[in-house]
């Protein structure tokens, strides 16, 4: 656990005679269902971690920008006045210069300061480390000071979509700025409005790292963007007031099939159909149908791995042990792919079991140990300490 106390002790010790600093922490997320969606302004069903992103920031004189990660005892710095016309260093510090830069585009006043940040997310897990390092760095820099909740996490997509050059949807910053203790949030990426669902009883949330993060991720990424815009466009031959997949229904989709590229078809039979799973997974979850929850985490994850070709041996591996662990509802990859995490959904009193079952499975197949996170759905960013 990382306090705010343990935080500001480091901070003294990294920054001697700086005045005292404010801490703030902004969540990691798992998202349960609705992935590659937020892109195409679909829906998405993440909850916020308890797994964090904690800055302890206080003013600096001199004009300086002071980045100090804990996590790899490393200090990157940068002149306020170069923040307009700074370009990306391919590191982590492009996470929190890039917000800066945003910040200052937007026309929030960003001075001199020294920033102290210690993530509990893991890298390249698929658990939003990214996002989290935005949003609690981007609180950091305007150091008390207001902005609109959707401005924040509107203005953290774009530091990485401008300055680190990843083509994401809202849904990592979103989920991080709106994240609420005890309910999931269903987000409309295109209206940017949420609703907050509450989990039936008895039914636990687990993540399931593998370890493994493949370097095809991002290209991929761009490539999935590129396909879905191409999905779009013979629609748009037909129906012009179509502007993403989120005007599409599955069914629909079948009509135009004759004139898309095969593997286009396929990709946005991945988007519109997972479209309707969230909505479907509401349903259910409302209805207390936890057989019904686990049957859409599996077509989703299938259709993620075979239509939308964003999974790898290693996530397919774990929902296919999780599976045929007597206990568990459903597992799904999440997040981005290529590595990362899968989500599961887990009978409480099974949990124990499916930990030790699907642990020493993956041990036995790669020798490498997941690591599991009991994931209860947890609050969004705010000021700690
Ligand atoms: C990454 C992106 C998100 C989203 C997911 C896939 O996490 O940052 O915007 O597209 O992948 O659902």
């Amino acid at each position: 656990m990382v306090s705010a106390s343990s935080l500001v002790a480091a901070f003294y010790k990294q920054f001697p005679g700086a005045p005292a600093p404010a801490v703030y922490r902004a969540p990691g997320r798992v998202n349960l269902i609705g992935e590659h969606t937020d892109y195409s302004f679909g829906f998405v069903l993440p909850i916020a971690l308890e797994l964090a992103c904690f800055t302890a920031a206080a003013p600096a004189d001199g004009g300086m920008l002071r980045a100090f990660s804990v996590n790899l005892g490393q200090a990157r710095e940068i002149a306020v006045a170069d923040l307009a016309e700074a370009r990306p260093a391919r590191d982590w510090s492009d996470y929190v210069f890039g917000v800066a830069q945003q910040l200052v585009r937007a026309g929030y006043p960003v001075a001199g300061c020294n920033m102290l940040i210690h993530s509990t997310v893991p890298t390249g897990g698929g658990l939003s480390s990214s996002a989290a390092l935005e949003v609690s760095t981007a609180l950091a820099l305007l150091d008390g000071g207001a902005i609109d909740k959707l401005e924040l996490a509107k203005l953290c997509q774009r530091a990485e979509r401008e300055f680190v050059g990843m083509p994401c949807g809202i849904m990592d910053q979103y989920i991080s700025v709106f994240g609420r203790r005890g309910a999931a949030v269903k987000i409309d990426c295109r209206s940017l409005e949420c609703e907050y669902a509450v989990l039936p009883e008895g039914v636990e949330i687990v993540a399931v790292n593998t370890m493994v993060k493949h370097e095809l991720g991002s290209s991929a990424y761009r490539e999935r963007v590129r396909e879905c815009g191409e999905a779009v466009g013979v629609v748009q031959r037909h129906r012009r007031e179509v502007t993403s997949l989120r005007d599409v229904g599955r069914a629909e989709l079948d009509v135009w099939r004759s004139e898309m590229d095969p593997v286009v078809f396929r990709r946005a039979a991945h988007v519109t159909s997972e479209d309707e799973r969230v909505e479907a997974f509401m349903e259910a979850s409302r209805r207390g149908d936890r057989a019904e929850m686990g049957r859409l985490f599996v077509a989703s994850h299938r259709s993620l791995q075979h239509d939308y070709q964003v999974s790898c041996e290693e996530l397919d591996f774990l929902v296919d042990t999780a599976i045929g662990v007597p206990g568990v509802y459903g597992a799904r990859m999440t997040g981005g792919g290529f590595g990362g995490c899968t989500v599961n959904l887990v009978e409480q009193e099974a949990l124990a079991g499916f930990e030790t079952s699907v642990g020493a499975a993956y041990r036995d197949r790669y020798g490498i140990t997941p690591q599991f996170y009991r994931s209860k759905p947890a609050a969004g960013a705010s000021r700690i300490g």
